[in-house]
């Protein structure tokens, strides 16, 4: 029979609220202060490879100084872990350059009016790639959310078609990593801080390599010095707080989807969203038309009706 909950299971379950909320709120602001470090940096050092790999290459060194001084227990892993971390770390390596190059194109408020997009992709990859099925509503929840973001789209004044496809793909890779970490989280005894640091140090492996590619030495050493002629010497420390921000924004993003579900962390994801927007085009004083700002209003309204119809 169903038991009313005693005091002490509500009082439970009043200290994991805030303490989601407080993970929340830490998870926006970080997020706020990568993106509009990121795009100072990108504005003046268009090397998104570069910046995408200092980023990821910033946390592992932070992690790797965390495990060994104890400040955190390092996690207890294996070959195995690490093959089922692969996919994820292709996925994440994928995503964040693509995230990345798109905003070194277009206004960092165009990439994430673009990445709010993100539930119709996981609702058409889950539907076509793994045969779920959803209710009616949940499929009807997508077309203000693909509406919304083409309106946004054909009226950005600035529009790139890199630009918007790197957020697109952005968004198809970042489902995958989603749905694999998830999956491969719930096997392991690894806690959410401890499985996004081996995501970063696998996903630098992978990325290092093709940023020389794209890029490589030369381009970035000439434009280091003329962004250092720009900005001045601070120009280092805007690339550091882009890489230290990004760490720790996914950390602690990374340890709320420990403890909660999918749909709540990606409703979380959709409000992060909201914050970076509105700061950033106060921030760049990014212009933007009413219609422009309609198509993201009708965006973001229907990832909340996504959220509400699959809950
Ligand atoms: C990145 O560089 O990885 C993106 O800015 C991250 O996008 P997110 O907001 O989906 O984490």
């Amino acid at each position: 029979a169903d038991k009313a909950p005693s005091a002490a299971e509500a009082k439970s379950e009043t200290a994991q609220r805030v303490k989601i909320g407080i993970y929340f709120a830490t998870w926006w602001a970080l997020n706020v202060v990568f993106n509009i470090y990121n795009k100072k940096v990108l504005n003046v050092y268009p090397f998104p490879w570069l910046t995408s790999t200092l980023s990821l290459a910033c946390g592992s060194l932070m992690m790797l100084v965390s495990w060994a001084t104890r400040i955190a227990e390092p996690p207890k892993i294996d070959l195995e872990f690490w093959k089922v971390l692969f996919p994820v770390a292709v996925a994440h390596t994928i995503g964040h350059v693509a995230a990345t190059v798109s905003m070194s194109k277009v206004a960092v408020s165009f990439t994430h009016i673009i990445k709010s997009g993100e539930p119709a992709f996981s609702v058409l990859v889950s539907r076509f790639l793994l045969g779920e099925n959803f209710p009616p509503a949940v499929y009807l929840s997508l077309l203000p959310i693909i509406g919304g973001c083409g309106l946004a789209a054909l009226t950005e004044l600035n529009f790139n078609m890199t630009g918007f496809m790197g957020a697109m793909i952005s968004n198809l890779a970042f489902v995958f990593r989603n749905i694999f970490s998830k999956k491969g989280m719930k096997g392991t005894s690894v806690s959410g801080m401890n499985y996004y640091a081996c995501l970063s140090m696998l996903s630098l492996l992978i990325l290092t390599p093709f940023a020389i590619a794209v890029e490589g030495p030369h381009l970035w050493a000439a434009g280091w010095k003329e962004a250092v002629s720009l900005v001045g010497p601070q120009f280092i420390w805007w690339v550091a707080a882009q890489s230290i921000f990004y760490h720790l924004y996914n950390q602690v993003s990374y340890m709320s989807l420990d403890q909660i579900s999918p749909l709540t962390f990606s409703i979380g994801n959709t409000m992060k969203r909201i914050s970076v927007i509105v700061s950033s085009i106060i921030i760049f004083h990014t212009p933007v038309q009413p219609i422009n700002a309609l198509g993201a209003a009708i965006a973001i309204l229907g990832t909340f009706l996504y959220s509400q119809a699959k809950a």
